[in-house]
C-alpha cells in the first residue's frame, strides 16, 4: 500500500473533505486544505495539526480558475503533491411540486461541481506526469450513475465527473499517474442533511473517509460504497427507462435549491 505524503483536499471545511483531512493527518504528512469558510477551515486545520500533520489552510473558491492555478502551481513547486482529492461540491434540486430547476442554480452547480473540479485537477496533470508519480481522486456519487428526477443538475455534474475521471484514468496510467473515482452513497454531512428523502445505508463522514483512503492506498480505479446501494444503482442502469421513471417518480424527495450563484 502506498502512503501519500503531500495531499491537496478541496472542500476541507466540512463533511467528507474535513473527514478526509483528519483521516490523512499524521506525522510526516503535509496537507493543503482548501475551502472558503475561514472559521470552519481553521477548525479542520487545527484538528489535523493536533494529529501531527503539517497543515496549510488555503481560502480559495474552486470556481476561480486563475487563483486556483496560480496557487496550486506554486504549492506544487514548493512541495510536490502525491495526491489531489477534488472533493468540494454543492447540491441543488427540486421540491416535490417544482417542474424545473432555476437556471441560475443550474449554472452555479456546474461552476462548482464541474468547472471547480477541472480547476483543481488540471494544474497538476502535467507536473505529476513529468514526475511519473501522483494520484488524482474524484468524489463522484451514486447520483452520477443514472439521472434522478429530483436533482437533474446534480446528477448531470456527477455523471460528467465520472466520465472525465474514466477518460483521464486511461490516458494518464502510462505516465505513472493513477486516477480514482469514488462513487459515494449517502454520507451524513450538512449537504446530505439538507435533503429530505429516504437515505438507505447512510454512513458517517469518518467511515466514508476511511473507505476512500483505503481505496486510494490500493490504487483502486473505482471506490464505490456502500456496496448494496452501488449494486442496486448499477442494476438500476439495466432497468428499461419507462419502468425506471415509474419507480423513481414514486420516491418522495425534497432537494432544496442552492443559494450559490456564479460569482
Ligand atoms: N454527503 C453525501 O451524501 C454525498 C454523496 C455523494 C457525493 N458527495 C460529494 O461529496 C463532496 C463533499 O460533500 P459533503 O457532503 O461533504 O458536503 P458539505 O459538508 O456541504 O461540504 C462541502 C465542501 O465543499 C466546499 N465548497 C463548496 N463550494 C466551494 C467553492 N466554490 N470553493 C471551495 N470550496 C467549496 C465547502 O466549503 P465552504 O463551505 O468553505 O465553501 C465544504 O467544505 C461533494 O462533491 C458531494 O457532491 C456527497
Amino acid at each position: 500500500m502506498r502512503k501519500a505524503r503531500s495531499v491537496l483536499i478541496t472542500g476541507a471545511s466540512s463533511g467528507i473533505g474535513r473527514a478526509l483531512a483528519l483521516a490523512f493527518a499524521e506525522p510526516g504528512t503535509r496537507l493543503a486544505l482548501v475551502g472558503r469558510n475561514a472559521t470552519r477551515l481553521a477548525e479542520t486545520a487545527e484538528a489535523a495539526s493536533a494529529k501531527g500533520a503539517n497543515v496549510e489552510q488555503v481560502i480559495l473558491d474552486v470556481r476561480d480558475r486563475d487563483a486556483m492555478r496560480l496557487w496550486i502551481e506554486a504549492a506544487d513547486r514548493a512541495h510536490p503533491f502525491d495526491l489531489v482529492i477534488a472533493n468540494a461540491g454543492i447540491t441543488t434540486g427540486l421540491a416535490m411540486d417544482a417542474l424545473a430547476e432555476e437556471p441560475d442554480a443550474v449554472r452555479a452547480i456546474l461552476a462548482t461541481n464541474l468547472v471547480g473540479v477541472l480547476n483543481t485537477v488540471e494544474p497538476l496533470i502535467t507536473p505529476m506526469c513529468a514526475r511519473r508519480q501522483g494520484q488524482i481522486a474524484f468524489i463522484g456519487s451514486m447520483a452520477g450513475l443514472r439521472g434522478l428526477p429530483y436533482s437533474p443538475a446534480y446528477c448531470m455534474t456527477k455523471a460528467a465527473v465520472h466520465a472525465y475521471a474514466e477518460s483521464l484514468r486511461g490516458r494518464l496510467a502510462r505516465h505513472g499517474v493513477q486516477v480514482s473515482l469514488a462513487i459515494v452513497g449517502f454520507v451524513k454531512t450538512p449537504l446530505n442533511d439538507s435533503i429530505t428523502a429516504i437515505k438507505p445505508f447512510e454512513i458517517s463522514d469518518a467511515r466514508a473517509a476511511e473507505l476512500i483512503k483505503a481505496g486510494l492506498a490500493r490504487g483502486r480505479a473505482i471506490i464505490a460504497f456502500p456496496w448494496p446501494l452501488f449494486a442496486a444503482a448499477w442494476l438500476g442502469r439495466l432497468v428499461p427507462a419507462r419502468l425506471y421513471d415509474l419507480i423513481m417518480g414514486r420516491i418522495e424527495a425534497n432537494v432544496p435549491e442552492t443559494n450559490e450563484r456564479l460569482s
